[in-house]
């Protein structure tokens, strides 16, 4: 084991010009510690430890990764950076510019990244021409996930219009059932917030509101009507919603105490960690409205000394893309595989669904980058965005009042 172990690393280490005595060795930051995460997870530390690596694991709880972000920023201004840290969207790019990321176009390029990977998403790995970040998945935010047995009983469909969904709602709450079942935590409200947005407002309303900051979709009636469903969605949550963990919501739909939650298919890794068959248990369709909001999880790695840690960051980056580990990952993660030549046939009905509208949403224009989950802006806007949507989530802010703060929030921002 420790021979063939050596063997890889030795491979590894002249690719790149280093010690071939190098053992790899790699500090990963990350923030998977739901169930399904933890599972995901576990199949890069055995890969890593298969191929001679050793982990050393830093996970911070707290999903959407704000804890985790906190962390990093103290560890890199104390002068500690980790060796790997799970970071995506422009905060590659913020992290970059701060001159501490390594550059791992070594390996991308013996491994031919660019021609396995959809230009959109290779665009988010790098930094100035050069490839600073290894991308492990797509995630699709705009999802509504649902208990079969609490639909049927109910004599309620799948949402496809939000006046449907709030019918379906209403219908629940008459009949003692949580309609939503949400945490609320600024992160979530952020997430079903981008998908109401997408849903009313349409694909292009979204592209101008959310990644180009235009003022005049900003201040549009479609927002006021944005703001006025997300008021009529406040009331159709439980009142102990206030700071639950996402995956404790999944929870409450996987036990039939709510019928639907609006999160990204990380949710879906939660009823499989369960034992819950999709199609079966648990229902999974996009957000009423067009469009598809990608969130693309990668692992960056930050500059550091030693032939072991530069051999550990090789070894990661290249197990990450590679085609074993971007399968076996993402069947247990709920997301698809970021490269394109990884057969879907193992997937289930909600992944190969997943696929098939990525496709044909970028061939239309409408594959969109996910705001709420960092693919879309800079930190201090998304933050700024986030700020005024939880204000109005949990008071009684007018929608009106609502638009305003967020165009100021915005023109604030930089
Ligand atoms: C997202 C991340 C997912 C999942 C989720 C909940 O931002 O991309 O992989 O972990 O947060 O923690």
């Amino acid at each position: 084991m420790k021979r063939f172990a050596l063997a890889t690393v030795s491979t590894l280490a002249v690719a790149a010009g280093s010690s071939v005595l190098a053992e790899p060795e790699a500090e990963v930051l990350h923030w998977w510690t739901s169930g399904g995460e933890a599972k995901s997870v576990a199949v890069l530390q055995e890969e890593f430890a298969s191929n001679g690596g050793t982990w050393t694991d830093m996970p911070v709880a707290g999903g959407g990764g704000d804890a985790a972000m906190t962390a990093l920023r103290a560890r890199v201004l104390s002068g500690n950076a980790p060796t790997a840290v799970q970071l995506k969207g422009p905060a590659i790019q913020e992290w970059y510019e701060e001159g501490v990321l390594a550059d791992i176009s070594g390996v991308a390029e013996a491994e031919g990244w660019a021609e396995v990977l959809p230009a959109s998403i290779a665009g988010h790995m790098k930094c100035e021409g050069t490839w600073c970040a290894a991308p492990v998945n797509v995630h699709r935010v705009d999802w509504i996930w649902a208990n079969a047995d609490v639909l049927a009983a109910n004599g309620i469909e799948m949402p496809t219009t939000w006046d449907e969904f709030n019918a379906a709602a209403v219908k629940l709450m008459d009949a003692g059932v949580i309609p939503l079942a949400h945490g609320g935590q600024s992160w979530q409200d952020a997430t079903v917030f981008e998908a109401v947005l997408l849903g009313i407002g349409g694909p292009e309303f979204y592209q101008k509101a959310l990644v180009d900051l235009d003022p005049e979709a900003l201040t549009s009636d479609t927002m006021v009507q944005v703001f006025d469903q997300m008021r009529t969605m406040r009331g159709f949550v439980d009142e102990n919603f206030s700071g639950r963990d996402w995956n404790l919501a999944t929870a409450m739909v996987m036990n039939g105490e709510a019928a639907f939650q609006i999160m990204g298919d990380w949710a879906k890794g939660e009823f499989l960690a369960a034992g819950k068959t999709p199609g079966e248990d648990f229902l999974c369709a996009s957000t009423p409205g067009d469009g598809y909001l990608y969130n693309v999880d990668s692992f960056a790695m930050f500059s550091v000394d030693g032939d072991d840690k530069k051999a550990g960051q090789e070894l990661l980056a290249k197990l990450i893309v590679a085609p074993n580990f971007q399968k076996v990952f993402n069947l247990n993660k709920g997301s698809i595989p970021a490269r394109t030549d990884v057969a879907l046939d193992d997937f289930d009905i909600c992944a190969n669904l997943s696929a098939e509208e990525m496709g044909s949403t970028s061939a239309a224009g409408s594959l969109l980058p996910s705001y709420a989950h960092g693919m879309a802006l800079r930190g201090s806007q998304s933050g700024a965005i986030t700020d005024v949507v939880t204000a109005h989530f949990n008071s009684d802010m007018s929608s009106a009042d609502a638009v305003q703060q967020l165009a100021d929030a915005v023109a604030n921002s930089y």
